[in-house]
């Protein structure tokens, strides 16, 4: 393992590997974790992974042991054989909803179950009514830890079923969606549990790196040229983002590719701070959204998700309730994709960014298909 020490940006707090921390205990902030650089530089070979999934790349990630696995990753890319013939260039999918729990999730989850059990936790909590909740509890299953979810009294749906199915506590909270993280610091305490938290650990994205990892991989050590993403939280544009930067400083491949961030109109916030700047103590005002997913006001890494945007030349776009209904049937019906509707949402804003000239000739897109329909049948039912 190359981890070498854990460091807040923001106030200078440093600590070492062995400390489970979610956030900064000074501060607050998201926190991040340095590396050796110089020694995974010389020891680390593209030439020399070996293994499937998430474990091939085992030597990159912040690990001691094994990690929990539950057979997560090698996810399959397929060309589009129909949506694709709208652009210049090649368009492809990557399938993360054939992830164990049905979403890309799992790659952040096996990372932060593996830690804890390092750590000799007992439990994990965690503040999800969605993908991570239910990831987070299959994890939790598998390495015999006790979970507890806490979600607003109002959820319901497959996962909330997916997440009781795994044998997770689950706290139901009245009131709006922040009530559930506030109840869930009310009660945590002891030093045998970890706040597993998707948008808050450290340990989360380092996971979703596997994402570029195998992209990188998959097309040879030379990756598309876009990548079109949705974006809550941003844990997966920032795993993009920080893994094929490194990809890139290891000399793996010789350029990242374009991340384009794409949010609807009804919680917009990273496509507001990208053509504004970045103003955490006030968050964007929104309105319900078939893409529950993204549905996050005041994403904790904001401004590294913007870095991620601009660094790599991409685009912040922001799309209709309508886009993502039709692109979401356009998945099902011409590609044969069943997609849950926050997974619909970059193909929506790839059909903007086209109409802008974002794509030349030859260039090749990808877009990961996040989270399966079976997760939300409801929305399927109802239109
Ligand atoms: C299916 C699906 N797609 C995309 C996202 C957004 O991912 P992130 O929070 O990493 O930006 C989520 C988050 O819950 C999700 O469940
Ligand atoms: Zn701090």
């Amino acid at each position: 393992m190359y981890l070498n020490e854990i460091v807040c940006e923001s106030c200078g707090f440093l600590c070492g590997p062995d400390n489970p921390v979610t956030s900064c205990p000074d501060c607050g902030s998201p926190l991040k974790l340095q590396y050796d650089f110089a020694r995974m530089n010389q020891e680390a070979s593209r030439n020399e992974l070996s293994g499937c999934g998430v474990k091939r790349y085992r030597e990159l990630l912040p690990l001691d042991d094994s990690p929990v696995s539950l057979g997560e990753g090698d996810t399959p890319v397929v060309r589009s054989s129909s949506l694709g013939s709208d652009i210049p260039g090649e368009l492809y999918f990557k399938l993360e909803f054939v992830n164990p729990t049905g979403s890309f999730k799992d790659r952040g989850t096996v990372v932060t179950v593996s830690k804890a059990c390092e750590w000799g936790m007992n439990a994990v909590v965690d503040d999800s009514s969605g993908n991570a909740g239910a990831s987070l509890a299959a994890y939790s299953a598998k390495a015999d830890l006790d979970c507890t979810i806490y979600v607003p009294a109002r959820a319901s749906g497959e996962k909330i079923v997916q997440i009781k199915s795994y044998g997770a506590e689950l706290e139901e909270v009245p009131g709006p969606r922040e009530r559930a993280t506030e109840k869930l610091k009310e009660n945590t305490s002891g030093a045998d549990t970890y706040y597993a938290s998707h948008n808050l650990s450290p340990y989360f994205p380092e996971g979703m790196k596997t994402v570029a990892y195998e992209i990188g991989e998959e097309f040879g050590w030379s990756p598309p040229n876009h990548l079109v993403v949705p974006v809550g939280g941003g844990a997966l544009l920032i795993g993009l983002y920080r893994g094929f930067k490194e990809l890139a400083r290891l000399g793996w491949i010789n350029r990242a590719p374009k991340l384009h961030g794409i949010q609807t109109k009804s919680c917009n916030p990273v496509v507001t701070a990208f053509e504004n700047s970045w103003d955490q103590t006030r968050p964007t005002e929104t309105r319900p959204t078939i893409a529950e997913g993204a549905h996050i006001s005041n994403p904790e890494r904001g401004e590294e998700i913007l870095e991620g945007i601009r660094n790599t030349g991409g685009q912040a776009l922001e799309v209709t309730e309508s886009e993502v209904k039709r692109s979401l049937r356009e998945l099902a019906q011409k590609e044969g994709l069943f997609v849950e509707p926050t997974s619909a949402v970059p193909l929506a804003g790839l059909k903007r960014l086209n109409d802008s000239g974002a794509f030349e000739p030859g260039e090749r897109v990808l877009v990961p298909i996040t989270g399966s329909g079976l997760k939300d049948a409801e929305t399927w039912r109802a239109s």
